[in-house]
């Protein structure tokens, strides 16, 4: 496995956990950290033997505490163009990713942080995290889809109360208007996190797949472009033995043994 300097990617059974780990600075992400992002995550879908994964920060304060703020001080125009383009292309690589990859919010996710868990498929929190755009009091705004994702997510109003005044909100309220799945105990996360990839890691991985893709598709596409590739999608997995071997378990009343084929 390729080694990191921001980065910690352990795999076991199937589960790949990514932890990043720049825990003095709060696990800010600078440039280096987002282009290992990219590249850990590209490496991670191409690896067969990965069905789920889990992004959490180290240290217990963090999760991500947001872009660096130290590197961005003395960017220009067009050096601000080029960072979010290139934060925007590795948050997408993970979201466009086929197997499951959920967020495992230990503490603050703030601006670039709050992105980054936007892009995850899943998030479960842990009761000290803290969520918010802080962008506008710096003069900027979210740069790695946070002003797309958000609003889609927890809806508009909501989310432009998030980006405008740029307060951080407690788990709890996080949960409350959609924006994570669950929220634990601390001592309870990892374990939390693992255990959603594990159940999903169950299921056949290419229905998986399929499911990760038909809901982009839905996000964005007309409605009728998006039932039509979900009819697609449907019919091509009619053409796995996977669906077989789902279907006579059922009518067997046995564990499905799925072959990701
Ligand atoms: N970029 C660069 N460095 C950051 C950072 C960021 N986004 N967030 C935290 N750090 C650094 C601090 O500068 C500090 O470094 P130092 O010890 O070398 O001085 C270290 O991480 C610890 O942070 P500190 O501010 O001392 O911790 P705290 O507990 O007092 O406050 C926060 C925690 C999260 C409230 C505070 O760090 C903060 O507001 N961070 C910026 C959040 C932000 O605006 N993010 C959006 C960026 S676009």
């Amino acid at each position: 496995m390729a080694d990191y300097r921001h980065l910690i990617v352990e795999q076991a059974g199937g589960l790949a956990t990514v932890t990043i780990n720049r825990p003095d600075k709060l696990n800010a992400l600078n440039a280096e950290l987002v282009a290992e992002l990219d590249a850990a995550f590209r490496g991670l879908g191409q690896d067969d033997g990965v069905r789920a994964i889990v992004l959490t920060g180290s240290g217990d304060k963090a999760f991500v505490a947001g872009a660096d703020i130290a590197e961005l001080a003395s960017m220009d125009a067009m050096r601000g163009i080029t960072v979010s383009r290139l934060g925007q292309a590795a948050f997408r690589e993970i979201e466009l990713l086929r197997k499951p990859v959920i967020a495992a919010v230990n503490g603050f996710a703030l601006g670039g942080g709050l992105e980054l868990a936007l892009a995850c498929h899943l998030r479960i929190a842990s009761e000290r995290a803290r969520f918010g755009a802080p962008e506008v009091k710096l003069g900027i705004i979210p740069g790695y889809g946070g002003t797309v994702r958000l609003p889609r997510l927890v809806g508009r109003a909501r989310a432009l109360q998030l980006i405008l005044t740029g307060e951080m909100i407690s788990a709890e309220e996080a949960h409350r208007i959609g924006l994570v799945n669950d929220v634990v105990p601390p001592q309870a996360l990892m374990d939390a996190a693992r255990g959603l990839a594990h159940k999903i890691a169950e299921n056949a991985p290419l229905a998986v797949a399929m499911a990760l893709e038909a809901v982009d598709i839905g996000y964005t596409a007309t409605t009728e472009d998006a039932l039509r590739s979900e009819s697609n999608m449907f019919g091509l997995l009619a053409s796995t033995a996977d669906m077989r071997e789902g279907m006579s378990a059922f009518l067997e009343k046995r564990a499905p043994a799925f072959k990701g084929a």
